[in-house]
């Protein structure tokens, strides 16, 4: 009995990195080699098997890289020198040589749901947040190890704190050496060394002063465990610049999980959560004139909850009740759910994504649209396009936010935008400041951007009432349960700034101006214009049978 030779135009990767037939002495000498290591370990599994047809790989030009990949990396673990299997191998040893991994006990394997797509994302950064025990930290660690088999990997676990970071450091010592045999731990360098010289290091960041240490060296990964313990994204940029060292076939990747509370939440809220939504891939593309060039990176956010650890659910159901029983709503909203929306001191705590956050549709030509816009050349331009419809329910479904773009770009963009939709925009709305802003010689920016606009109210108690007017439109109907206002999802920058905007420390009615609040500035500014389907102001003939631009010194 004999075991079947692979068919003839299997490939390999040759010297020059080649795809080439692989020879035929080479071919029989690993199949010889597969086949003494079968009917030395599993002689009797191994003769129940011929009696069953093994399978041919099917090898296409279009599948013949990834299979000599997967074949390379099943060799490895035929020949018992890793412990670490991906699912691509696992199926292919399955498939193809049963017997090897017949009787291997696994050590770890990821749970479905957030841990596997955390694990298989290919995205330069990845944030895995979520509440307590979905297997953050696990995953974290685990996603180190994937690279170990290469000498060049040098891989870096940060926890700000050393005694949280012991924990990690204990789990660690339990897995490593069983997924690597042979990997040893030095304890004064809190350094895994791994038999191909692949390297793990532990450390922690307490003060600003420890990120010295690490910006001094070079690493291919980087993961951070509870980022928003950071205080400042600063530190977080200071860590991930250390991560730039290149290897044959690895790739830089930074890692981090976290609860969505702690001193950081705004800024890792900000980075990750609020920019396009769980799961997605988040591109940004920097253009760096240095270079001449645009460099684009990726990034992604992934969240789990208790539920999706089954080894919880299973073995310790009473950890979950115990969440559950938490009597302060917010901690039992953050810990069972990992609730980025709900804080203590948020200006909007009645923003609830399931109700505020709607798909977008295409709008009825007949609905009345209007524009509300918060300058700013060096903070943050924002621009609203809001339509409303025959029952007086206000939808905001379009954005446009720019920095250190000049006045006159941004209304050309908006103008832009609003031609090539087709859209009959009856009014805009300006912060009212636009007019007095002015440079040297240059116009103010409101006339600048060369558009119709009504300046917004500057009164006494405009911030306070239109914080109100805020409130009132977010707040649900006590009959249909529906808010009179409704944000597109699309509309990232506004439903970020309404579920972080926190309350000013110093006048509890009011937020806090010192976050970035344009795009609550530019809703405020819409809201308080109090938009009606019928309202009566002519946006093209500039008139009104009642005067609404009320400052005329304004001068449109
Ligand atoms: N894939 C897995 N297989 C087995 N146990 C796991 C796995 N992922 C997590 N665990 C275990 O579940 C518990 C919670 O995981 P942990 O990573 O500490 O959660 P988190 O960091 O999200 O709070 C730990 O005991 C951990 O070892
Ligand atoms: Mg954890």
């Amino acid at each position: 009995m004999s075991m079947e030779l692979p068919p003839d135009d299997e490939l390999e990767l040759d010297a020059d990195g080649d795809l080439a037939p692989v020879s035929k002495e080479k071919k029989k000498a690993r199949l010889n080699k597969h086949l003494s290591f079968a009917r030395k370990k599993h002689i009797n599994t191994y003769n129940d098997k011929q009696n069953k047809k093994r399978k041919k790989p099917d090898i296409t030009k279009h599948n013949a890289k990834e299979f000599v990949d997967t074949y390379v990396e099943a060799s490895k673990v035929i020949d018992e020198k890793v412990n670490v299997i991906t699912s691509d191998v696992k199926d292919f040893l399955t498939e193809y040589y049963p017997e090897t991994i017949e009787d291997k006990k696994v050590a770890w394997e990821p749970f479905p749901g957030p841990q596997t797509q955390f694990l298989s994302s290919d995205e330069d950064e990845v944030l895995f947040s979520g509440g307590r025990a979905p297997g953050k930290s696990d995953a974290l660690m685990m996603d180190a190890l994937r690279y170990c088999g290469n000498k060049d990997f040098r891989g870096l676990v940060i926890r700000k704190a050393m005694k949280d970071l012991r924990d990690l450091i204990k789990r660690a010592k339990d897995l490593y050496p069983l997924c690597y045999p042979g990997t040893k731990w030095k304890e004064q360098e809190k350094l895994f060394v791994f038999p191909s010289g692949a390297t793990i290091e532990f450390g922690y960041c307490d003060h600003e002063d420890d990120v010295g240490q690490y910006q001094g060296q070079e690493y291919t990964w980087l993961g951070i465990d509870e980022l928003t313990q950071l205080h400042l994204e600063e530190t977080y940029e200071k860590l991930i610049a250390s991560v730039r060292k290149s290897g044959a076939g690895l790739k830089n990747y930074i890692r981090a999980t976290t609860n969505p509370n702690g001193p950081g939440k705004n800024w890792v809220k900000k980075r990750f959560v609020d920019k396009g939504g769980m799961g997605k891939t988040i591109t940004i593309s920097t253009f760096i004139p240095q270079l001449n060039r645009t460099i684009v990176t990726t990034r992604k956010w992934i969240h789990g909850v208790v539920f999706d650890n089954p080894k919880i659910m299973k073995e310790r159901p009473e950890y979950i009740a115990m969440l559950q029983n938490i009597d302060n709503a917010i901690l039992r909203k953050q810990w069972l759910e990992g609730d980025w929306d709900s804080a203590d001191g948020l200006a909007f705590d009645e923003f609830d994504r399931k109700s505020h956050v709607i798909e977008p549709f295409d709008i009825p030509q007949e609905w009345y649209r209007f524009r509300a816009c918060d300058w700013g050349y060096k903070t943050k331009a924002v621009n609203l396009w809001l339509a409303v419809d025959y029952d007086g329910q206000v939808y905001v479904y379009r954005e446009l936010v720019t920095t250190n773009v000049l006045a006159k770009d941004f209304g050309d963009k908006i103008r832009q935008i609003e031609d090539e939709a087709g859209e009959r925009i009856r009014y805009g709305i300006l912060d009212a400041s636009a007019w007095s802003q002015r440079g040297e010689n240059a116009p103010p920016p409101a006339e600048d951007m060369g558009l119709v606009w009504r300046p917004s109210d500057r009164g006494a108690h405009s911030r306070l009432t239109g914080k109100l007017q805020v409130h009132n439109f977010l707040q649900k109907d006590p009959l249909t349960g529906e808010p009179k206002l409704k944000i597109f999802n699309t509309c990232t920058d506004l439903i970020g700034c309404l579920t972080s905007l926190p309350i000013s420390d110093t006048n509890p009615e009011d937020v806090n101006t010192k976050v970035d609040d344009h795009s609550y500035d530019a809703l405020r500014y819409g809201l308080m214009s109090r938009p009606r389907m019928n309202n009566n102001y002519n946006f093209y003939n500039q008139q009104s049978e009642q005067p609404v631009v009320y400052n005329t010194s304004f001068g449109y």
